[in-house]
């Protein structure tokens, strides 16, 4: 079991999916089946659908995040978005470094600390993800790829803004293919995570940061990945955009 003092959170990133409309009516059916409970929920809609879904969730007790951010408060950034607009529209989260981005986009640790930050000084807590492709993994780079990704994308973090952090461990290879990492492959990761923070922040920031698991998380597989010592949430993609299943993660967190 994770330990008390970390409130679980369960994140629903919705990618490239739904628009203002749709959002809401995803949200509605959220709101139909939700009751506040132990574990935080946060969905995570597209740029465009944010104004709409923010609106939305008024009052529902599930938070609003972002997909991505740009680090400049603002300027010729074709493009880009940056904190205080995703603040000034209701978010409470943003979702930095996600593997896609890192793969698809070339998005670097650097950029990533910088994300993060920007996040931290608008107010917002970042979801850092970090994880390994399945490369990595069968060279038994896992470990080492993950120290490392945390160590850039962290740069620059101030101990006292750590409570503010989320983690977000998510395998390449588990993302969209229907193939999660074991319990105990996860536990293994997080674990060693958490080692990590206790040696860059000290123990009680590293025992109180949360450290989520994403990649192909359902609702027939949570409950038992939830059910390792530090997994303390899941960031979930694909069964996020289905109401029923979604809430039975959440439940399976609660
Ligand atoms: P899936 O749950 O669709 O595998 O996606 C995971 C993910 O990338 C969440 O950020």
């Amino acid at each position: 079991m994770t330990s008390p003092r970390r409130r679980r959170l369960v994140a629903g990133n919705w990618k490239m999916h739904r628009t203002g409309p749709e959002a809401v009516e995803l949200i509605q059916q959220l709101r139909d089946g939700y009751t506040p409970g132990r574990a935080e929920v946060m969905v995570a809609p597209p740029f465009t659908a944010l104004e709409s879904a923010s609106r939305a969730l008024e009052g529902s007790g599930i938070a609003l995040g972002a997909q991505n951010v740009h680090w400049e408060p603002q300027g010729a950034f074709t493009g880009e978005i940056s904190a205080g607009m995703l603040r000034a529209v209701g978010c409470t989260f943003v979702i930095v470094g996600h593997s896609e981005r890192r793969q698809l986009f070339g998005e670097t640790d650097a950029w990533v600390s910088k994300k993060a930050r920007a996040v931290l000084h608008a107010g917002m807590r970042p979801v850092v993800c970090i994880g390994e492709t399945l490369a990595d993994r069968d060279g038994g780079r896992t470990l080492e790829v993950c120290s490392s990704q945390l160590h850039g994308s962290l740069a620059g973090v101030a101990v006292e803004e750590m409570n503010h952090v989320v983690l977000a461990y998510e395998p390449v290879w588990a993302i969209g293919t229907g193939r999660n990492a074991t319990p105990a492959q996860a536990q293994e990761v997080h674990a060693h995570v958490r080692e990590l923070l206790v040696r860059l922040f000290g123990r009680p920031v590293g025992e109180a940061v949360r450290i989520l698991y994403g990649g192909s998380v359902k609702a027939d597989n949570a409950a038992e990945l939830l059910g390792q010592a530090d997994v303390d949430g899941a960031l979930v993609g694909g069964a996020s955009l289905k109401a029923q299943e979604f809430l039975a993660i959440v439940a399976a967190a609660t």
